[in-house]
């Protein structure tokens, strides 16, 4: 793939409009200093100094399309608390459409608050309730889904089993998709697997991939990637497979695309970043899919570059892509 072309793709992403649906969330950090113990108890007592919060889960997702310039909607249920507001606001600063979002006094916003002092991580809360939505709020879910769905030229599911994507939900989101003839790609949580047959593509990782079949190791990574393509009947599988890259199992071919990232600082969210760009990437429609994992690999290549949870952007993947590919045009 030349520049030009490469470009050209890019170029395409900000009319795409993507919607995701799935478990969105909030990494949070309180950042300070640790000068004496409380008289309460024998804890330490935090001077706090800074806060931060980065999008985790479904919301990184949502948060990777938007940076890369896609027309975002988002679909999910989050609590009518503060962390909530926090959360919708940061969504509409970057543009994105949120009134697919249910907001619930039945859980809370899911929150990782993590509290930090002199670089060390004294304790982390979690705030979630992950059992799955009940059936009101899977109606409303699916019904906001269906008036939203003109125009949408993808839907991503992003799993981490926090209770959204219900097997009905997921099912029905695939069918509605499959009908309009509108690419679903999926990053499952293996338990979930089956509730995802015949989505276009899924993106697991290396262990997700194995215990999506039930199994706990193998040798042969192109077996594995095979059979789960075939047992849910889907259009493509990419496997992500950490150091090695990827692999994209495509009709009948397996493509090994290795990985070019040079300095790995942290992999957190490379695959959320993965599914992002090789989804919009094939939304365009001026693309295969073997270009669109080439093009999300070196998106992933960036990203686990960056600490903590990232993004990356377009002048990001084109001057890695220009760096690494050289030699292939
Ligand atoms: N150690 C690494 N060295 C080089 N590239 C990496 C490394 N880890 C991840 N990558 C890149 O990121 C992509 C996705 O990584 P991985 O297979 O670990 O997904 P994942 O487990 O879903 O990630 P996560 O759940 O942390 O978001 C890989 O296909 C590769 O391009
Ligand atoms: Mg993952």
């Amino acid at each position: 793939m030349v520049k030009d072309r490469l470009e050209q793709i890019l170029g395409c992403f900000k009319n795409m409009r993507v919607a995701v649906v799935g478990d969105m969330m909030l990494d949070d950090y309180i950042i300070g200093t640790v000068e004496r113990i409380s008289p309460e108890a024998p804890v330490p007592v935090v001077s706090v100094k800074k806060e931060r919060f980065v999008l985790g889960g479904a919301a990184n997702v949502i948060n990777n399309l938007a940076t890369l310039g896609a027309k975002t909607l988002c679909f999910g249920v989050i609590g009518d608390d503060s962390d909530g507001d926090r959360l919708l606001n940061e969504f509409r600063k970057m543009g994105i459409e949120t009134s697919g979002v249910i907001r619930t006094e039945d859980r809370p916003t899911i929150v990782k608050r993590r509290i930090i002092a002199g670089n060390q991580q004294l304790l982390r809360i979690d705030w979630e309730d992950s059992r799955p939505i009940n059936s009101d709020l899977e109606n409303t879910l699916l019904e906001n889904i269906k008036r939203n769905l003109d125009g949408i030229d993808a839907i991503i599911l992003s799993d981490y089993d926090k209770g959204v994507l219900t097997p009905k939900v997921a099912k029905e989101i695939i069918k509605i998709a499959r009908d309009k003839a509108i690419i679903v790609t999926v990053d499952p949580k293996p338990k979930n697997a089956m509730n995802y047959i015949g989505a276009t593509s899924m993106t697991p990782n290396r262990k997700e991939a194995m215990e999506c079949l039930g199994m706990t190791r193998s040798d042969d990574m192109i077996a594995v990637g095979e059979e789960l393509k075939s047992k849910l009947n889907l259009t493509n599988l990419l496997l992500t497979r950490s150091e090695e890259g990827m692999s994209l199992f495509d009709e009948d071919q397996v493509i090994n695309i290795p990985t070019y990232a040079k300095e790995v600082f942290d992999v957190t969210g490379a695959g959320d970043t993965v599914i992002s760009v090789f989804t919009l990437a094939a939304a365009t429609g001026v693309t295969t899919w073997h270009e669109a994992a080439k093009i999300a690999n070196t998106a992933a290549g960036v990203v686990v570059g960056k600490m903590g949870t990232s993004t990356v952007t377009k002048e990001e993947i084109i001057e890695f892509y220009n760096r690494i590919y050289k030699e292939w045009v």
